[in-house]
């Protein structure tokens, strides 16, 4: 019998059988893993359209499920087996997004939420404005993608931009647009400076952020980041910043005399002090990232004196306060100084479409041609919606009203809150406010409270992130156009989210 078998199990034979069985077998797994595309993506369609007809009428957000919902699960674990560990916002505000309108996001699973995120900041007229979205539509249409040439939909946005200067620095600044992240603004704004001085070190202040570039890394003082990430751009000083709260030089206000900008000048001038002239001063006039920080008029002031004084450029970081977001279009209008390299980006696409640029005094534009490039410095949508937005900005007096929305909103977390044991400071300029949550016995700031407060109120629906040092700061970032129903409805979801925490802590 198995002798009959011999012929039949030839090797030919036994070839063409173990062939057409690993075929079969590959054909059954590919129809297995497009059926499971397919209801992958069936699902995806189905989850960026959730069953909600309308945003919320009264400015509550709207909590249908548990949280994160069963379809924001599904979209976190496979955003965590595949997306990179250095992924930030999901880790602690734990949603899928599908749609979004004003200040409102709605999720995979049909929650609708208050963004007082809004974009990390970069979107100061909210979520898919209708103006910028026709505007972006039209341009469409016509180009999408134009290097450095110039075009209608860039030159009209450069008017717009440079009609947002303020007179003193009208007619005396040029524009370089940069690759579309703010940390590459701040890259050209550093490498111009050192173009034009031909000196080779830069001074930033404690608690600045400037982005995650390996230059921009440098300059900023948050310390973690840099521990794994050997040779940083060298030559970077640091100088304590007016963050007043927490005095770097441990001073009281009736004590001090703006000792923080004179340490600056002391060094600068002292030829055994360590430091060389720099090719530049860079400085957030209101640290954001840093912990929502708006620097004491006088520092801000007296750090441009030293520097006019020395011929140092003075880069102004407005990435994230510019745009209005302070209640002034740049943050430095309250400060009354003319900076002379001002970088901004977020909010300045209007739809949080991506744009970067640095302005600058003419007679700084030493560079050759091509010393700053990059593929993706003339997006026509983002030109198109952000001349839009300035225009909007212009007519409808958003800074005003951001001012405006900011103080009633910060007047009453002061008195709702500051009371709080586990209230440190409560603090900001315009729409960029800021509560620090601290320990009630040592007062150092508190992360582990913060975050309990950050969970707490996203389980209400509003979403906001944490920043300062050790993440115990509370930062509010709501569309600078939020409407006053939807401002207090957040508050009230804050200020109970607090009292809970500090009630618990109390227990
Ligand atoms: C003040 C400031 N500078 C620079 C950056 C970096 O911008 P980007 O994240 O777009 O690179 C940020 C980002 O938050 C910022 O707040």
């Amino acid at each position: 019998m198995a002798g009959a078998l011999v012929p039949f199990f030839s090797l030919p034979v036994f070839s063409v059988l173990f062939f057409s069985v690993q075929v079969y077998r590959i054909n059954l797994k590919c129809a297995r893993a497009q059926k499971g595309h397919e209801r992958v993506y069936s699902f995806l369609e189905a989850a960026s359209t959730p069953d909600v007809t309308e945003w919320p009428q009264d400015g509550f957000p709207v909590i249908r499920t548990s949280l994160p919902g069963p379809k924001s699960q599904v979209l976190l674990a496979r955003q965590n087996e595949r997306e990179s560990n250095a992924r930030t916002y999901p880790r602690r505000l734990p949603i899928g997004i599908a749609q979004a309108c004003g200040s409102y996001l709605l999720d995979v699973d049909g929650n609708v939420f208050i963004d007082f995120l809004n974009g990390a900041g970069a979107l100061p007229l909210g979520h898919a404005h209708p103006r910028l979205l026709a505007a972006a539509h039209r341009q469409l249409d016509s180009l999408t993608h134009g290097l450095d040439f110039p075009t209608p939909a860039k030159t009209m946005f450069t008017d717009e931009l440079f009609g947002m200067l303020p007179d003193s620095l009208r007619g005396q600044m040029k524009v370089q647009f940069c690759g579309p992240t703010g940390s590459d603004g701040v890259e050209a704004a550093l490498k111009l400076c050192k173009t034009a001085t031909g000196r080779s070190d830069v001074v930033s202040f404690t608690g600045g952020f400037h982005g995650s570039s390996h230059s921009t890394m440098a300059v900023t003082g948050l310390r973690s980041p840099k521990e794994t990430l050997p040779n940083l751009m060298p030559g970077v000083q640091f100088f304590p910043y007016a963050y007043c709260y927490r005095c770097p030089l441990g001073l009281t206000p009736s004590r001090c005399e703006i000792n923080c900008a004179m340490q600056l000048e002391i060094i600068l001038d002292d030829a055994n002090g360590g430091v060389r002239l720099p090719a530049a001063v860079i400085l957030e006039v209101v640290q954001g990232e840093g912990g929502g920080i708006p620097a004491r008029a006088e520092f801000v002031r007296e750090v441009r004196r030293i520097t006019r004084e020395r011929a140092i450029p003075l880069i102004i970081d407005e990435i994230q306060s510019g745009c209005g977001r302070t209640g002034q279009f740049f943050a430095f209008e309250h400060y009354a100084i003319d900076p002379d390299v001002i970088v901004l980006s977020k909010g300045l696409g209007g739809l949080g479409l991506p744009i970067s640029v640095v302005l600058y005094r003419k007679e700084l534009d030493t560079w050759q041609p091509g010393a700053h490039t990059g593929t993706f410095r003339g997006n026509q949508l983002a030109f198109a919606a952000g001349a839009e937005m300035l225009r909007i900005m212009r007519s409808q007096d958003v800074c005003g009203q951001a001012g405006a929305s900011g103080a009633r909103a910060l007047a009453r977390l002061r008195q709702e809150t500051l009371g709080l044991p586990c209230v440190g400071d409560v603090r900001g300029l315009g729409l960029m406010i800021a509560i620090e949550i601290i320990s009630p016995t040592s007062g150092r700031g508190d992360p582990l409270l913060a975050a309990a407060v950050q969970s707490d109120a996203f389980q209400h629906g509003l979403i906001f992130e944490l920043g300062g040092r050790d993440d115990c700061v509370i930062r509010l970032l709501p569309a600078l156009t939020v409407e006053a129903q939807v401002l207090d409805a957040a508050l009230d979801i804050l200020i109970a989210s607090i009292s809970r925490q500090a009630a618990r802590l109390a227990a």
